[in-house]
Protein backbone atom coordinates (compact mmCIF):
# COMPACT_ATOMS: atom_id res chain seq x y z
CA UNK A 1 0.00 0.00 0.00
CA UNK A 2 1.21 3.46 -1.04
CA UNK A 3 1.81 5.66 2.41
CA UNK A 4 1.93 9.27 2.19
CA UNK A 5 0.99 12.21 4.05
CA UNK A 6 -2.40 13.42 3.84
CA UNK A 7 -3.40 15.90 1.08
CA UNK A 8 -4.83 18.82 4.39
CA UNK A 9 -2.90 19.18 6.91
CA UNK A 10 -3.12 21.69 10.36
CA UNK A 11 -1.24 24.70 10.68
CA UNK A 12 0.56 23.52 13.60
CA UNK A 13 1.09 20.71 16.07
CA UNK A 14 2.18 20.90 20.27
CA UNK A 15 1.93 18.23 22.72
CA UNK A 16 -0.15 18.84 25.71
CA UNK A 17 2.11 20.01 28.58
CA UNK A 18 1.84 16.56 29.90
CA UNK A 19 2.10 15.02 27.03
CA UNK A 20 5.10 16.71 26.62
CA UNK A 21 6.74 16.03 29.89
CA UNK A 22 6.05 12.09 29.17
CA UNK A 23 7.45 12.63 25.81
CA UNK A 24 11.07 14.56 27.21
CA UNK A 25 11.07 11.84 30.14
CA UNK A 26 10.77 8.77 27.11
CA UNK A 27 14.43 10.89 25.77
CA UNK A 28 16.08 10.68 29.20
CA UNK A 29 15.66 6.69 28.97
CA UNK A 30 18.54 6.60 26.10
CA UNK A 31 22.25 8.04 26.17
CA UNK A 32 23.40 11.53 25.12
CA UNK A 33 23.02 11.55 21.60
CA UNK A 34 20.63 8.53 20.98
CA UNK A 35 17.55 10.87 21.78
CA UNK A 36 16.36 9.37 18.43
CA UNK A 37 16.07 6.06 19.96
CA UNK A 38 12.75 7.37 21.44
CA UNK A 39 11.21 8.22 18.01
CA UNK A 40 8.32 5.42 17.97
CA UNK A 41 7.11 6.15 21.31
CA UNK A 42 6.61 10.22 20.84
CA UNK A 43 4.89 9.14 17.57
CA UNK A 44 3.03 7.16 18.83
CA UNK A 45 1.78 9.93 21.90
CA UNK A 46 1.14 12.12 19.30
CA UNK A 47 -1.11 10.18 17.30
CA UNK A 48 -2.82 9.11 20.59
CA UNK A 49 -3.29 12.80 21.41
CA UNK A 50 -4.11 13.70 17.84
CA UNK A 51 -5.54 10.27 16.32
CA UNK A 52 -3.29 10.75 13.57
CA UNK A 53 0.28 11.79 12.74
CA UNK A 54 0.18 14.90 10.82
CA UNK A 55 2.62 16.40 9.06
CA UNK A 56 3.45 19.55 11.38
CA UNK A 57 3.38 16.60 14.36
CA UNK A 58 5.73 14.44 12.55
CA UNK A 59 7.95 17.53 11.94
CA UNK A 60 7.66 18.48 15.84
CA UNK A 61 8.71 14.84 16.69
CA UNK A 62 11.49 15.34 14.60
CA UNK A 63 12.96 18.76 16.03
CA UNK A 64 12.58 17.15 19.55
CA UNK A 65 14.75 14.44 18.68
CA UNK A 66 17.19 16.58 16.40
CA UNK A 67 16.33 14.32 12.98
CA UNK A 68 16.06 15.03 9.90
CA UNK A 69 12.00 15.77 8.70
CA UNK A 70 12.52 12.40 6.26
CA UNK A 71 13.57 10.01 8.73
CA UNK A 72 10.79 10.38 11.08
CA UNK A 73 8.61 9.88 8.03
CA UNK A 74 10.32 7.09 6.86
CA UNK A 75 9.69 5.44 10.65
CA UNK A 76 5.86 7.19 10.44
CA UNK A 77 5.16 5.90 6.79
CA UNK A 78 6.81 1.84 7.68
CA UNK A 79 4.54 1.14 10.21
CA UNK A 80 0.90 0.33 9.78
CA UNK A 81 0.15 1.49 13.14
CA UNK A 82 0.78 4.77 12.67
CA UNK A 83 -2.35 6.75 10.85
CA UNK A 84 -1.34 9.27 8.03
CA UNK A 85 -4.79 10.30 7.62
CA UNK A 86 -7.37 11.85 9.73
CA UNK A 87 -9.20 9.08 11.99
CA UNK A 88 -12.92 9.21 13.08
CA UNK A 89 -13.22 11.57 16.08
CA UNK A 90 -15.00 9.05 18.23
CA UNK A 91 -13.17 6.09 16.98
CA UNK A 92 -11.18 4.16 14.30
CA UNK A 93 -12.42 0.83 14.13
CA UNK A 94 -9.71 -2.15 12.78
CA UNK A 95 -11.36 -5.50 11.67
CA UNK A 96 -8.67 -8.50 11.83
CA UNK A 97 -9.12 -9.68 8.15
CA UNK A 98 -6.10 -12.78 8.70
CA UNK A 99 -7.52 -16.77 8.28
CA UNK A 100 -9.60 -17.44 11.75
CA UNK A 101 -11.26 -14.10 11.51
CA UNK A 102 -12.13 -14.25 7.85
CA UNK A 103 -13.14 -17.98 8.05
CA UNK A 104 -15.60 -16.69 11.14
CA UNK A 105 -16.86 -13.76 9.26
CA UNK A 106 -14.58 -10.73 9.11
CA UNK A 107 -15.82 -10.17 5.49
CA UNK A 108 -19.52 -9.63 7.10
CA UNK A 109 -17.58 -7.15 9.49
CA UNK A 110 -16.22 -5.27 7.07
CA UNK A 111 -19.43 -4.90 5.46
CA UNK A 112 -21.13 -3.41 8.15
CA UNK A 113 -18.45 -0.97 8.53
CA UNK A 114 -18.62 -0.07 4.74
CA UNK A 115 -22.06 0.85 4.94
CA UNK A 116 -22.06 2.60 8.33
CA UNK A 117 -19.17 3.92 8.44
CA UNK A 118 -18.00 4.70 5.05
CA UNK A 119 -17.57 3.15 1.74
CA UNK A 120 -13.21 2.55 1.82
CA UNK A 121 -11.20 1.85 4.47
CA UNK A 122 -9.26 4.77 5.75
CA UNK A 123 -12.62 7.38 4.91
CA UNK A 124 -14.15 9.38 7.07
CA UNK A 125 -17.97 8.75 8.00
CA UNK A 126 -19.98 11.34 6.81
CA UNK A 127 -20.21 12.94 10.47
CA UNK A 128 -16.52 12.22 11.02
CA UNK A 129 -16.93 10.37 13.84
CA UNK A 130 -15.68 7.13 12.38
CA UNK A 131 -13.38 5.80 10.31
CA UNK A 132 -12.01 1.82 9.62
CA UNK A 133 -9.57 -0.52 8.27
CA UNK A 134 -8.99 -3.77 7.45
CA UNK A 135 -5.64 -5.17 9.85
CA UNK A 136 -3.36 -8.18 10.02
CA UNK A 137 -4.27 -10.71 12.80
CA UNK A 138 -4.14 -9.27 16.11
CA UNK A 139 -4.06 -12.26 18.23
CA UNK A 140 -7.27 -13.05 19.53
CA UNK A 141 -7.91 -15.53 17.24
CA UNK A 142 -9.57 -18.19 19.88
CA UNK A 143 -12.20 -15.42 19.82
CA UNK A 144 -12.78 -14.63 16.17
CA UNK A 145 -14.19 -12.22 14.85
CA UNK A 146 -12.75 -9.26 16.30
CA UNK A 147 -12.09 -5.51 15.72
CA UNK A 148 -9.67 -3.44 18.06
CA UNK A 149 -11.53 0.04 18.95
CA UNK A 150 -9.46 3.01 20.54
CA UNK A 151 -7.62 0.71 23.25
CA UNK A 152 -9.96 -2.70 23.54
CA UNK A 153 -10.25 -5.37 21.97
CA UNK A 154 -14.18 -6.55 20.85
CA UNK A 155 -14.43 -10.21 20.22
CA UNK A 156 -16.74 -13.05 19.26
CA UNK A 157 -18.42 -10.26 16.93
CA UNK A 158 -21.27 -10.82 14.71
CA UNK A 159 -23.15 -8.58 12.38
CA UNK A 160 -25.56 -7.31 14.92
CA UNK A 161 -23.18 -6.84 17.75
CA UNK A 162 -20.79 -4.65 15.61
CA UNK A 163 -23.29 -2.78 14.28
CA UNK A 164 -24.90 -1.86 17.76
CA UNK A 165 -21.31 -1.21 18.70
CA UNK A 166 -20.92 1.67 16.50
CA UNK A 167 -24.13 2.96 17.32
CA UNK A 168 -23.45 2.91 21.43
CA UNK A 169 -20.24 4.91 20.71
CA UNK A 170 -21.84 7.37 18.18
CA UNK A 171 -24.55 7.66 20.90
CA UNK A 172 -21.63 8.50 23.75
CA UNK A 173 -22.80 5.23 25.40
CA UNK A 174 -20.25 3.30 27.63
CA UNK A 175 -19.24 -0.08 25.32
CA UNK A 176 -17.94 -3.30 27.64
CA UNK A 177 -14.97 -4.72 25.40
CA UNK A 178 -14.01 -8.37 25.45
CA UNK A 179 -16.44 -11.28 24.15
CA UNK A 180 -19.78 -10.11 22.74
CA UNK A 181 -21.56 -13.46 22.86
CA UNK A 182 -20.65 -13.84 26.92
CA UNK A 183 -17.99 -15.90 26.56
CA UNK A 184 -15.80 -14.91 30.05
CA UNK A 185 -12.27 -14.97 27.90
CA UNK A 186 -11.21 -17.72 25.50
CA UNK A 187 -12.57 -21.01 27.22
CA UNK A 188 -14.14 -23.39 24.56
CA UNK A 189 -17.52 -22.13 23.57
CA UNK A 190 -19.04 -25.11 24.73
CA UNK A 191 -18.14 -24.59 28.66
CA UNK A 192 -15.29 -25.47 30.44
CA UNK A 193 -14.02 -29.13 30.46
CA UNK A 194 -11.15 -28.58 33.34
CA UNK A 195 -10.75 -26.15 35.90
CA UNK A 196 -14.26 -25.64 36.69
CA UNK A 197 -13.96 -24.76 40.41
CA UNK A 198 -12.45 -21.78 39.19
CA UNK A 199 -15.22 -20.60 36.74
CA UNK A 200 -17.80 -20.72 39.96
CA UNK A 201 -16.32 -18.08 41.63
CA UNK A 202 -14.98 -15.69 38.80
CA UNK A 203 -15.57 -12.28 39.23
CA UNK A 204 -18.44 -10.76 35.91
CA UNK A 205 -15.08 -9.59 33.93
CA UNK A 206 -11.94 -11.24 32.59
CA UNK A 207 -9.16 -8.60 33.84
CA UNK A 208 -8.80 -6.46 30.47
CA UNK A 209 -12.82 -5.95 30.77
CA UNK A 210 -12.78 -5.40 34.20
CA UNK A 211 -10.35 -2.35 33.70
CA UNK A 212 -11.69 -0.95 30.50
CA UNK A 213 -15.19 -1.27 32.30
CA UNK A 214 -13.68 0.54 35.52
CA UNK A 215 -12.17 3.74 33.25
CA UNK A 216 -15.46 3.50 31.56
CA UNK A 217 -14.01 4.90 28.29
CA UNK A 218 -11.44 3.14 25.80
CA UNK A 219 -11.38 5.51 23.41
CA UNK A 220 -10.50 8.78 24.73
CA UNK A 221 -7.58 10.81 23.32
CA UNK A 222 -4.94 11.05 25.49
CA UNK A 223 -4.26 14.04 27.11
CA UNK A 224 -1.05 12.47 28.91
CA UNK A 225 -2.38 13.40 32.54
CA UNK A 226 -4.84 10.18 32.85
CA UNK A 227 -3.25 8.21 35.76
CA UNK A 228 -3.79 5.03 34.28
CA UNK A 229 -2.50 5.32 31.30
CA UNK A 230 1.27 5.99 32.66
CA UNK A 231 0.54 2.91 35.36
CA UNK A 232 -2.09 0.73 33.52
CA UNK A 233 -2.91 -1.44 36.79
CA UNK A 234 -3.63 1.83 38.93
CA UNK A 235 -7.49 3.05 38.46
CA UNK A 236 -8.71 6.85 38.42
CA UNK A 237 -8.98 7.08 42.30
CA UNK A 238 -5.00 6.19 42.30
CA UNK A 239 -5.84 2.46 43.53
CA UNK A 240 -4.99 -0.71 42.58
CA UNK A 241 -8.05 -2.60 40.99
CA UNK A 242 -9.30 -5.56 43.19
CA UNK A 243 -6.83 -4.38 46.06
CA UNK A 244 -7.78 -3.71 49.43
CA UNK A 245 -6.04 0.17 50.28
CA UNK A 246 -4.53 -1.60 53.34
CA UNK A 247 -3.02 -4.48 51.53
CA UNK A 248 0.63 -4.51 50.90
CA UNK A 249 1.71 -3.40 47.39
CA UNK A 250 4.42 -5.99 45.77
CA UNK A 251 7.88 -3.80 45.61
CA UNK A 252 8.16 -2.81 42.09
CA UNK A 253 10.48 -4.46 39.74
CA UNK A 254 14.35 -3.06 39.90
CA UNK A 255 15.27 -1.10 36.69
CA UNK A 256 18.68 -0.30 35.24
CA UNK A 257 18.88 3.37 36.01
CA UNK A 258 19.30 5.67 32.89
CA UNK A 259 22.49 7.39 32.30
CA UNK A 260 20.77 11.04 32.83
CA UNK A 261 19.11 9.88 36.11
CA UNK A 262 22.06 8.17 37.25
CA UNK A 263 23.85 11.72 37.17
CA UNK A 264 21.34 13.50 38.68
CA UNK A 265 21.83 10.54 41.53
CA UNK A 266 25.33 11.62 41.86
CA UNK A 267 24.43 15.10 42.69
CA UNK A 268 21.42 14.70 45.03
CA UNK A 269 21.87 10.91 46.17
CA UNK A 270 17.69 9.78 46.02
CA UNK A 271 17.16 5.68 47.25
CA UNK A 272 13.42 4.60 45.82
CA UNK A 273 10.82 5.48 48.90
CA UNK A 274 8.64 3.40 49.95
CA UNK A 275 6.04 5.76 50.51
CA UNK A 276 6.63 6.61 46.74
CA UNK A 277 4.44 4.03 45.46
CA UNK A 278 1.34 5.41 43.78
CA UNK A 279 -1.11 2.84 44.58
CA UNK A 280 -1.40 2.92 48.63
CA UNK A 281 -1.75 7.01 49.35
CA UNK A 282 -4.02 6.71 52.29
CA UNK A 283 -1.16 3.76 54.07
CA UNK A 284 1.78 5.46 52.78
CA UNK A 285 0.66 8.97 54.33
CA UNK A 286 0.30 7.09 57.66
CA UNK A 287 3.91 5.54 57.49
CA UNK A 288 5.58 8.88 57.67
CA UNK A 289 5.72 10.36 60.99
CA UNK A 290 6.04 13.77 62.10
CA UNK A 291 9.67 13.04 62.85
CA UNK A 292 10.72 12.75 59.62
CA UNK A 293 9.10 16.35 58.34
CA UNK A 294 11.69 18.76 57.07
CA UNK A 295 12.26 22.07 58.14
CA UNK A 296 9.58 24.03 56.93
CA UNK A 297 9.34 27.82 56.79
CA UNK A 298 5.95 29.75 57.82
CA UNK A 299 6.70 32.59 54.84
CA UNK A 300 9.01 33.13 52.21
CA UNK A 301 12.55 34.79 52.92
CA UNK A 302 12.26 38.34 52.41
CA UNK A 303 8.87 38.05 50.83
CA UNK A 304 10.32 36.66 47.48
CA UNK A 305 9.51 33.15 47.03
CA UNK A 306 11.24 31.52 44.37
CA UNK A 307 9.81 30.19 41.31
CA UNK A 308 8.89 26.88 41.78
CA UNK A 309 7.31 25.96 38.44
CA UNK A 310 10.70 26.28 37.30
CA UNK A 311 10.93 22.92 38.58
CA UNK A 312 10.19 20.28 35.95
CA UNK A 313 6.93 18.48 36.87
CA UNK A 314 5.82 21.51 39.06
CA UNK A 315 2.80 23.75 38.02
CA UNK A 316 1.05 26.37 39.69
CA UNK A 317 -1.35 23.63 41.73
CA UNK A 318 2.11 21.89 43.09
CA UNK A 319 3.31 24.93 43.59
CA UNK A 320 0.41 26.47 45.54
CA UNK A 321 0.65 23.13 47.37
CA UNK A 322 4.17 23.33 48.66
CA UNK A 323 3.96 26.83 49.33
CA UNK A 324 0.52 25.62 51.57
CA UNK A 325 2.95 22.88 53.00
CA UNK A 326 6.40 25.79 53.73
CA UNK A 327 8.23 25.51 51.02
CA UNK A 328 9.45 28.57 48.74
CA UNK A 329 12.94 28.15 47.54
CA UNK A 330 15.01 25.64 45.50
CA UNK A 331 17.36 24.76 48.38
CA UNK A 332 14.78 23.65 50.37
CA UNK A 333 13.85 21.27 48.16
CA UNK A 334 16.83 20.52 47.41
CA UNK A 335 18.01 19.51 50.94
CA UNK A 336 15.11 16.99 51.23
CA UNK A 337 16.37 13.67 52.78
CA UNK A 338 15.17 10.62 51.52
CA UNK A 339 12.48 10.15 54.53
CA UNK A 340 12.26 14.06 53.75
CA UNK A 341 10.69 13.20 50.62
CA UNK A 342 8.60 10.46 51.64
CA UNK A 343 7.00 12.99 53.90
CA UNK A 344 6.60 15.81 51.25
CA UNK A 345 5.42 12.82 48.70
CA UNK A 346 2.54 11.19 51.54
CA UNK A 347 1.00 14.81 51.19
CA UNK A 348 1.03 15.24 47.52
CA UNK A 349 -2.47 14.19 45.14
CA UNK A 350 -0.43 12.33 42.94
CA UNK A 351 2.65 10.33 44.50
CA UNK A 352 6.16 9.66 42.92
CA UNK A 353 6.35 12.96 41.36
CA UNK A 354 9.39 14.50 43.22
CA UNK A 355 11.48 11.31 42.59
CA UNK A 356 10.44 10.97 39.08
CA UNK A 357 10.85 14.47 38.18
CA UNK A 358 14.30 14.79 40.00
CA UNK A 359 13.12 17.79 42.27
CA UNK A 360 16.11 17.58 44.05
CA UNK A 361 18.66 17.53 41.37
CA UNK A 362 16.79 20.36 39.87
CA UNK A 363 16.35 22.16 42.81
CA UNK A 364 20.22 21.40 43.29
CA UNK A 365 21.04 23.06 39.89
CA UNK A 366 18.64 25.97 40.28
CA UNK A 367 19.83 27.08 44.33
CA UNK A 368 22.84 27.39 43.08
CA UNK A 369 22.39 29.61 40.29
CA UNK A 370 22.40 27.06 37.55
CA UNK A 371 19.88 26.55 34.72
CA UNK A 372 18.25 23.55 34.40
CA UNK A 373 17.20 22.94 30.25
CA UNK A 374 13.60 23.09 31.69
CA UNK A 375 14.03 26.30 33.56
CA UNK A 376 15.32 28.09 30.62
CA UNK A 377 12.55 26.72 28.41
CA UNK A 378 10.00 27.80 30.42
CA UNK A 379 11.22 31.18 31.22
CA UNK A 380 11.52 31.62 27.55
CA UNK A 381 7.56 30.34 26.55
CA UNK A 382 5.84 31.37 29.87
CA UNK A 383 4.74 27.54 29.76
CA UNK A 384 4.90 25.61 32.95
CA UNK A 385 3.75 22.05 33.47
CA UNK A 386 0.27 21.39 33.69
CA UNK A 387 -0.15 19.69 37.34
CA UNK A 388 -3.87 20.30 37.92
S1 LIG B 1 -6.94 -14.08 12.95
FE1 LIG B 1 -8.07 -12.48 13.84
S2 LIG B 1 -7.14 -12.20 15.73
FE2 LIG B 1 -5.94 -13.74 14.80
Amino acid sequence: MLRRLHSEQPESFAFTPANQAWAEAQMTKYPEGRQASAVIPILWRAQEQEGWVTKPALEYVADMLGMAYIRVLEVASFYFMFQLQPTGSVAHVQICGTTSCMICGAEDLIAVCREKIAPKAHMLSADGKFSWEEVECLGSCTNAPMAQIGKDYFEDLTTESLAKLLDDLAAGKPVVPGPQNGRYAAEPKSGLTSLADYDAGKPQYNASVALATELGDSVKRIQGDEVPLLTPWIGKDGKVAGRDAAAPTPPAPERPMPAVKQAAAKKAPLKKSAAATPAQPEAAAAAVTEEEAPETLTAARGGQADNLKLLKGVGPKLEETLNELGFFHFDQIAKWTEAEVAWVDARLKFKGRIERDGWIAQAAQLAAGEETEFAKTAKKDGRYDDDK
